[in-house]
């Protein structure tokens, strides 16, 4: 029986046996019974098994170690004057896997970054228990807020023959160990992704909503405890919408989120609250009642002005690209709690945004939130054929490659706009954990690549 499905019933339980299989969390031996709190994977807290020196194979029972496979079977017993609701009396233990002395986790913490070493057996301790599964009510809660809205779901690819957008320094993909990509696999230079935003554009002119939700990769050099070289994304594409629609889109869409974890993740994120961030559950439930500011840049800019001299860089003026410690500032300091930034001067943000009225300025936003900085990066797309194309050629950027793009804007184009959402930053948002190395699985990142 599963633990989950046993939590559920066990009052109707009562008195009879069941069968589990898990793994050990705890062992310990009192006078003439023991122990063990057991967790099968299914729940995040452990269910207690009592085993009296009765049992055939008491001496042994008593020695199981630390992380261990067994299979229990028990009776069932209600105990409401306990800690927990209910225990199972064992009336035969058995070891399916011993687990041998060089375990790496015992009973003492081991820090993030110990941790990190061993991703193979780091998902059985506590935090990445908790986060590996929010990890998962994280995804289908992306999927079915898209899903109820009547987004589509595309698959855009991994494995791209464009430039992509400039977001970031892109991994080749080639089989051979000169660089003639002209006589590679494809006949020509291929990349890993960076974003699926250009692949996905073509489907918001044909669905109207769509979206993607995959791994996407950067080579940026950045060592950051927010950058990795392969994190997921969620890129949202919306029709016959503007920059006003895509900001609402985003400020439903990180609520509903919020409001589904703490509804399907009630264990992990109380154990976050507890171990992690002591207001976590509090400051996510504030966001998801709140009303997102929305700031220029502008103005974002003349607080960064007036704050000077509290920065490592002090270099404020107009048109600079904010750096992670004037983002934070205008959220944590100037807003406390998300912010919308808009309108950033054209000249630092990506071509494929609409220029604004101004001429100076484009219909972007970055959704800016405490501890993580930015959370999300959307825009306005340029749906002009000549503004586009003349933009490309301002930035240098060769338009043959990107035609079919440029080309879109000719065959039924309309306004829309779209956004991608940092699936790993938002789990760091809502658990503060604060680096991105332990809320991924393998996480790679400059010069790690550990299995
Ligand atoms: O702001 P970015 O680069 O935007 C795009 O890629 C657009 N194509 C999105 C779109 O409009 N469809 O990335 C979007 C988000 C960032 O706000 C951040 O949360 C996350 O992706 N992100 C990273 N997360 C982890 N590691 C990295 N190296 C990241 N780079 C960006
Ligand atoms: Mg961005």
């Amino acid at each position: 029986m599963l633990v989950k499905k046993l939590k559920e019933t066990y009052e109707s339980l009562n008195e009879q046996e069941v069968v589990l299989q898990g793994w050990v969390r705890t062992n310990r031996k009192g006078k003439g019974l023991g122990f063990i709190a057991l967790n099968d994977g299914t729940t995040f807290s452990n269910i207690q098994v009592v085993y009296l020196e009765g049992l055939e194979n008491f001496d042994e029972v008593s020695k199981i170690s630390l992380g261990s496979a067994i299979e229990v079977t028990g009776k069932v017993v209600v105990t409401p004057e306990a800690k927990q609701p209910f225990e199972i009396q064992a009336t035969k233990v058995s070891v399916l896997g011993l687990c041998e002395k060089d375990y790496p986790l015992q009973k003492q913490r081991m820090g993030f970054e110990k941790m990190r070493e061993i991703p193979h057996v780091r998902p059985r301790a506590n935090t990445y228990y908790a986060m590996f599964r929010l990890r998962s009510v994280l995804s289908m809660a992306i999927h079915t807020f898209f899903q109820d809205r009547g987004f589509v779901y595309v698959h855009t690819p991994e494995i791209t023959g464009n430039d992509a957008e400039g977001a970031g320094e892109c991994f080749t993909v080639t089989t051979r160990s000169d660089d003639k990509y002209e006589k590679d696999f494809f006949g020509k230079h291929a990349q890993l992704t960076v974003s699926g935003q250009l692949h996905v554009e073509p489907f918001a002119l044909t669905y109207r909503n769509v979206y993607t939700f995959g791994p996407t990769f950067r080579a940026e050099n950045s060592n950051t405890i927010r950058h990795a070289s392969e994190f997921w994304m969620i890129e949202p594409e919306l029709a016959f919408a503007d920059l006003a629609d895509d900001m609402d889109c985003i400020e439903e869409m990180i609520k509903y989120c919020i409001n589904y974890c703490l509804e399907k993740a009630p264990e992990e994120m109380a154990f976050f609250e507890k171990m992690i961030d002591h207001d976590c559950i509090n400051r996510v439930t504030k966001v998801a009642n709140s009303t997102f500011r929305r700031m220029t840049y502008t103005e974002a800019i003349e607080h960064l002005e007036k704050a000077k001299g509290q920065f490592e860089n002090n270099d404020i003026f107009w048109g600079m690209d904010l750096q992670s410690e004037h983002e934070r500032y205008i959220c944590e300091k100037i807003v406390d709690g998300p912010v919308f930034l808009i309108d950033y001067p054209k000249e630092i943000k990506a071509f494929y945004m609409r220029v604004n009225e101004d001429n100076k300025t484009v219909a972007a936003c970055d959704l800016l939130v405490p501890y993580v900085g930015e959370l999300v990066g959307g825009s306005q797309r340029e749906e002009r054929y000549d503004v586009l194309t003349q933009k490309m050629a301002d930035l240098e950027i060769p338009q043959e490659t990107l035609q079919w793009y440029c080309d879109l804007r000719r065959f039924g184009g309309c306004k829309h706009s779209g956004f991608g959402l940092g699936f790993d930053r938002m789990l760091m948002y809502l658990s503060g954990v604060q680096n991105i190395r332990d809320v991924q699985p393998y996480p790679r990142t400059p010069r790690n690549l550990v299995f």
